[in-house]
């Protein structure tokens, strides 16, 4: 991966969001990556980063405040629509019919999102079978477990066979053996249906599993980018975990010292 012949199928340029009165809070700042064509693309950050808002801006959620994102030769200003209709999301904290059955919940987002229904009737029977959950089709959300809930929640973010799947924090809520097997679904996802995915994540190890590439970003700035090994040796470090701390480390560091700062002048 990484190299020239790849077709860049997310490019974001000086892309930017400020909240707060004078756009003091700078989720996403000035932020410059390529995701290729094919790739499982990882975005790390501590809390409050800037990941949820990236995804955000990408999927035509919010808007930016500067800058903007090509996707897939679509202008993220201009091409709203085209833009939603070649990017599937996994939701930070999506909403569920929890009064549906699995079919039925599928069936909804498939009709919201157009799909003819000769197909999507095809597509949601492959779409449990593959999930594992088509023996449970007919039964109620309310009564799904959290990893199969996260499951349905995955099938429904690729009812329109998207070839673009943003992923924000696809394990994280999860026990270890559900989140195995989110994670290998998505692995599936990537290596067999070819779908080009950017996952936003904490839990190190699944990124390393899963990520051909990542990126690391602290307060709205992206500060590290290449594939893990690249990013060990540019930290001198042995590990991922090392390298994100040696890496984001710096930045807490002056937080602290900010506090301290701010404490000295407000006393
Ligand atoms: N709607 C909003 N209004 C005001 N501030 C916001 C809004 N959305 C995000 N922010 C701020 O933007 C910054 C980035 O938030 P974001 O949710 O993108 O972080 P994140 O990297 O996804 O964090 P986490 O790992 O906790 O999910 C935070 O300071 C957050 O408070
Ligand atoms: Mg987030």
């Amino acid at each position: 991966m990484g190299n020239n012949l790849l077709k860049a199928l997310i490019r974001t340029e000086s892309l930017s969001k400020y909240y707060g009165k004078g756009g003091e809070i700078k989720a996403v700042d000035e932020l410059n990556l390529e995701v290729y064509e094919g790739e499982t693309f990882g975005l790390l950050g501590p809390n409050g980063a800037g990941k949820t808002t990236t995804v955000r801006l990408l999927n035509c959620i919010i808007k930016p405040t500067n800058g903007t994102a090509i996707v897939n030769d679509l202008d993220i200003l201009k091409d709203e629509t085209e833009v939603k209709r070649i990017t599937g999301l996994l939701a930070e904290s999506p909403g569920l019919y929890e009064k549906l059955s699995a079919q039925e919940f599928l069936e909804f987002m498939g009709a919201l999102y157009d799909v003819p229904p000769k197909i999507l009737h095809g597509r949601i029977e492959d779409l449990l079978k593959l999930f594992s959950l088509y023996d449970r089709r007919d039964h109620l959300l309310e009564g799904y477990s959290r990893g199969m809930k996260q499951k349905i929640l995955i099938a429904a973010a690729i009812i329109h066979d998207p070839p673009i799947l943003f992923l924000d924090e696809p394990t994280s809520m999860l026990d270890p053996r559900a989140a195995l097997m989110v994670k290998d679904l998505i692995k599936t996802l990537a290596d067999k249906a070819g779908k080009t995915i950017f996952i936003c994540s904490h839990i190190l190890p699944i990124v390393e599993e899963l990520c051909d590439r990542i990126g690391i970003i602290s307060q709205g700035r992206l500060i590290a980018l290449g594939t893990i090994a690249e990013i060990i040796a540019q930290t001198g470090t042995k590990t991922l975990e090392d390298a994100f701390i040696a890496i984001t480390g710096g930045v807490q560091e002056k937080e602290l010292l900010a506090w301290r700062e701010q404490k000295a002048v407000g006393s």
